[in-house]
């Protein structure tokens, strides 16, 4: 059997920083309810002309010269994104031109938080049917420029950065992706979702969300999606090394561990440094536990998502 296994991870994080206290002298917040509310601290801001396709650039270099291999040998490379740098083309052909991809098959995938996590399942299962061999994943948010930076209720819960994974084919193998489960319910579109877009008004919009209804639904799918993708891949809740969630939240990433029960220990968090960076934060997420050496050969890495659309998701790897 052919599988799609993890050679390499990259990330990039925008030089910028900007803590609570810096937004508390934006809008009307403090550092004690941001901190207690959604485990936040700092988020990483892009630079004025930095683009999506920068940061995504940044961290796909980093992926393929983890793994050895070069740009060239990538035949396809996908961007997970919610702000792509233009309507078109898309920011992952930009991407491709940067990095050099010259003989890959380029494409931008939305799915907003969970995009990472769709775009794993498209990878593998290109990579399974025989029709790619070398697959760069990146999830790459500037988020920053989708905000109402008057509106406290969103402006405090994003940041901008980019994470990648090569993934490779191999055979005979028990590493790799496991099992991908992923649904979508375009009946909650309105829950979470940005005030325009090209079609409708011509402009990006800013982010609007009912954060009490999207936490609810966040910790139910993210939990029952994880328990889904376990079962596919014949697993089970002990069975888990690692939980490298979509990092929305510190509250919802406990309670979704708690769900799966899992202490603590086995819970990846980088919400509290980089804040919400939609399809960004699960690739950011693994190279800092990578960037740590956290992650032993064979570890179960359940990886669960949940974005506006709503669209949810969960990858699992044996690393
Ligand atoms: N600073 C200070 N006070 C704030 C604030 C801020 N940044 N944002 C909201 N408040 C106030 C509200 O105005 C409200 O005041 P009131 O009681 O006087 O009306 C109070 O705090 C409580 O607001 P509420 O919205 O009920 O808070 P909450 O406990 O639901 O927390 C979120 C708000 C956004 C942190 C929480 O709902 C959440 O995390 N939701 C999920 C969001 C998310 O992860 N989205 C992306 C998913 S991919």
């Amino acid at each position: 059997m052919t599988r799609a296994v993890v050679a390499g991870c990259g990330s990039y994080l925008p030089s910028k920083i900007m803590t609570n206290d810096d937004l508390s002298r934006m809008v009307d917040t403090n550092d004690t309810w941001i901190r207690e509310r959604t485990g936040i601290t700092q988020r990483h801001i892009a630079a004025k002309g930095e683009l999506t396709s920068d940061l995504a650039a940044a961290a796909a270099r980093e992926a393929l010269a983890q793994a050895g291999v070069s740009a060239a040998e990538v035949d396809t490379l996908i961007v997970a994104t919610t702000t792509p740098d233009d309507t078109f083309p898309s920011t992952a052909v930009t991407v491709q031109a940067k990095i050099g991809a010259t003989d890959a098959t380029a494409f931008d995938l939305q799915a907003v938080c969970s995009g990472f996590v769709y775009a794993m399942k498209q990878a593998d299962a290109l990579i399974r049917s025989g029709q790619a061999k070398r697959v760069l994943v990146i999830g790459a948010e500037t988020m920053s420029r989708v905000l109402d930076w008057t509106d406290r209720r969103t402006c405090i819960l994003f940041g901008d950065g980019a994470g990648a994974v090569l993934l490779v084919a191999e055979e005979g193998t028990e590493r790799g992706i496991l099992a991908t489960h992923t649904q979508s319910d375009g009946t909650l579109r309105d829950i979470l979702k940005t005030t325009g877009g090209t079609s409708s008004t011509q402009t990006a919009g800013v982010v609007e969300m009912n954060g009490q209804e999207v936490f609810r639904h966040a910790v139910k799918l993210m939990a029952s999606s994880g328990l889904k993708a376990l079962e596919q891949a014949g697993l089970t809740t002990d069975d888990i090394s690692w939980l490298v969630p979509h990092q929305a939240n510190a509250r919802i990433l406990t309670s979704c561990a708690n769900k799966l029960k899992l202490p603590e220990e086995k819970l990846v968090m980088t919400v509290d440094r980089h804040a919400n960076t939609s399809s960004a934060s699960i690739p950011l997420a693994l190279a800092d536990a990578v960037h740590h050496n956290r992650f032993s050969q064979e570890d179960i890495i359940v990886m669960p998502a949940l974005g506006a659309g709503l669209t949810w998701g969960t990858c699992i790897i044996r690393w």
